[in-house]
């Protein structure tokens, strides 16, 4: 991830320096959302801000949502640095997302973050942002070494640390959980309500469910797809044969036993003690139950990240950047470029023992 060759350790700083300058200002953008979060270098989030982009029709359009965050960046860095009463003077490091993610989304995040460093004259840090989601959520739970299913609008992994990196243990093979949910939802003619994400919309619905259609569930050894889900579940939607409860109800217990069972597998394989929820998805309650079960039966403890860190934002970025920085990794400007597949197991994450 940071090559070594690069380090700029905090050991090396004038000892005033490392004493005065201890905040982060984190900078997410990789899809819909603009984020700009600040984090102490000791584990406080002092502001977490955001904007959504919210497509007219459809999905993500990139351009217009890098188009968004541009318009938006202003006023969100401001917000948050009042938010948290920290002038920009007293940070020390600028964090954003370097991927993976949308190319424009990511590119306009760089590029604000970028300009900050270079204007106050402090190192820049781009970070994972698979692995911020697992940090954000170690660090507001407090859990320490778990098994984590990161599902969300573009991804859907399950990972746990081993031997120096994030590994993956089992992922879809095509959509993403959080995509599976949102697309059915469009299909069915759900919207956006108050701003509520299409995956509540689906979760509501499927409450009321009560039958269990038979839809196809697909895990390939430690993998798992969606894509067939969610065109068997699409066609007997528009068949009209069966009750969009029903359909929302049997989709969601499909799909999340197929993340669970995998969830299940690295538990046992890895034998850790913790299983922790991540991402956008995580708000689901069934999914949560779900999972919550599984940790019971081996003896681990569950946890969820709180709702406000479990979508995309800036905090999580700006806690990641200080991990990073704190183990003296720095990414230099001509090295900033974005990674649209970035994977967390090529991260490195010295900061873990
Ligand atoms: P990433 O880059 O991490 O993939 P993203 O912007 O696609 O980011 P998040 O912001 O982490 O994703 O999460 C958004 C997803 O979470 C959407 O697919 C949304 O429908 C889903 N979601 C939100 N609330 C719920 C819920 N209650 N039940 C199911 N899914 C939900
Ligand atoms: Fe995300």
């Amino acid at each position: 991830m940071y090559p070594l060759k690069n380090v700029e350790s905090m050991k090396n700083m004038p000892k005033k320096q490392r004493k005065d300058k201890t905040y982060c200002l984190g900078i997410e953008s990789t899809a819909d959302d603009f984020g700009v979060g600040i984090a102490s270098f000791t584990g406080e989030i002092l502001a977490n801000k955001s904007d959504s982009y919210i497509p007219a029709e459809g999905g993500i359009h990139p351009r217009e949502a890098a188009r968004h965050h541009a318009e938006v960046a202003d006023k969100v860095l401001n917000d948050a640095l009042s938010a948290a009463g920290v002038k920009p003077r007293d940070l020390s490091v600028i964090a954003f997302s370097q991927g993976p993610g949308l190319g424009p989304c990511l590119r306009t995040g760089a590029t604000v973050a970028r300009a900050l460093a270079s204007y106050l004259n402090i190192p820049l840090v781009g970070v994972n942002h698979s692995v911020a989601h697992i940090e954000i959520g170690k660090l507001k739970t407090g859990v320490v070494d778990p098994v984590t299913l990161y599902a969300s609008g573009g991804n859907t992994m399950v990972t746990a640390f081993e031997s120096g990196r994030y590994r993956v243990f089992g992922e879809t093979l095509d959509i993403a959980l959080g995509n599976c949910l949102d697309v059915f939802a469009r299909e069915a003619g759900l919207k956006h309500k108050k701003g509520l994400p299409l995956g509540a919309a689906v979760e509501r619905l499927a409450t009321e469910g009560k039958n269990l259609v038979s839809l196809p569930y697909v895990v390939k050894g430690m993998d798992l797809s969606l894509s067939g889900l969610l065109t068997a579940t699409t066609a007997l939607l528009h068949r009209g044969s069966c009750r969009l409860e029903d359909l929302c109800y049997s989709l969601q217990e499909n799909a999340f036993s197929m993340v669970t069972e995998v969830t299940e597998r690295a538990l046992a394989h890895t034998e850790k003690e913790e299983v922790l929820l991540t991402g956008g998805v995580a708000a689901n309650k069934r999914l949560q139950s779900m999972l919550s079960v599984i940790a019971q039966e081996h003896d681990a403890r569950f946890n969820v990240v709180p709702l406000e860190f479990a979508t995309d934002n800036g905090a999580m970025i700006a806690w990641t950047g200080v991990l990073a920085y704190r183990h003296g990794l720095v990414t230099p400007l001509e090295e900033s470029f974005v990674k649209l597949r970035w994977r967390v197991d090529k991260v490195d994450v010295p900061w873990i023992q």
